[in-house]
């Protein structure tokens, strides 16, 4: 039997749970943006967030853990997306290059209490983030092909 312990499995169900309202977030946004090329950014993203939570959800099965309503989950991210929509693209951007890097410490947190077996599923949703982060600094030095690092990680997992 795997041995994992309980602020493991609280931390994998709750990440799992922010990935799936990320997706919601990044969608709202989208849709709140009439500028076409920086709504396609933000779909990339709420991609890449339910890559992630794919990824892990053979962890959840495995341990028998229920996170919390899908419906509400993206319902929750919506309403957070609708409201910062409208705080304009710079901020959103200078937002998550503040933001983004916080995660990384969570991940690291999650895969070192894990056990190792585990790993190979969570070094997908640690690779999201580092995708993420990797879009923003492109963004804020707007370099043209910002958006390679999402669609590099929809294609290989980040992890190759
Ligand atoms: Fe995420």
């Amino acid at each position: 039997m795997t041995v994992a312990n309980a602020r493991y499995l609280e931390m994998l169900t709750l990440y799992y749970e922010e990935e799936i309202e990320g997706a919601g977030w990044f969608n709202a946004m989208a849709e709140g943006m009439p500028d076409a090329d920086k709504a396609a950014k933000m779909r990339l993203l709420a991609d890449v967030e339910s890559y992630a939570a794919r990824a892990v959800e053979p962890l959840l099965t495995k341990y028998g853990l229920t996170p919390r309503d899908q419906g509400a989950l993206i319902a929750e991210g919506v309403a957070q997306g609708k409201a910062d929509a409208r705080k304009g693209w710079d901020a959103l951007i200078r937002e998550m290059h503040e933001t983004f890097p916080c995660y990384m410490v969570d991940f690291a947190r999650l895969e070192a209490f894990a056990p190792h077996q585990d790993l190979p599923e969570l070094k997908v949703l640690t690779a999201h983030e580092i995708a993420a982060i990797d879009f923003v600094d492109r963004e804020i030095a707007g370099q043209p092909d910002s958006t390679e690092p999402l669609t590099h990680y929809l294609e290989t997992g980040g992890v190759t």
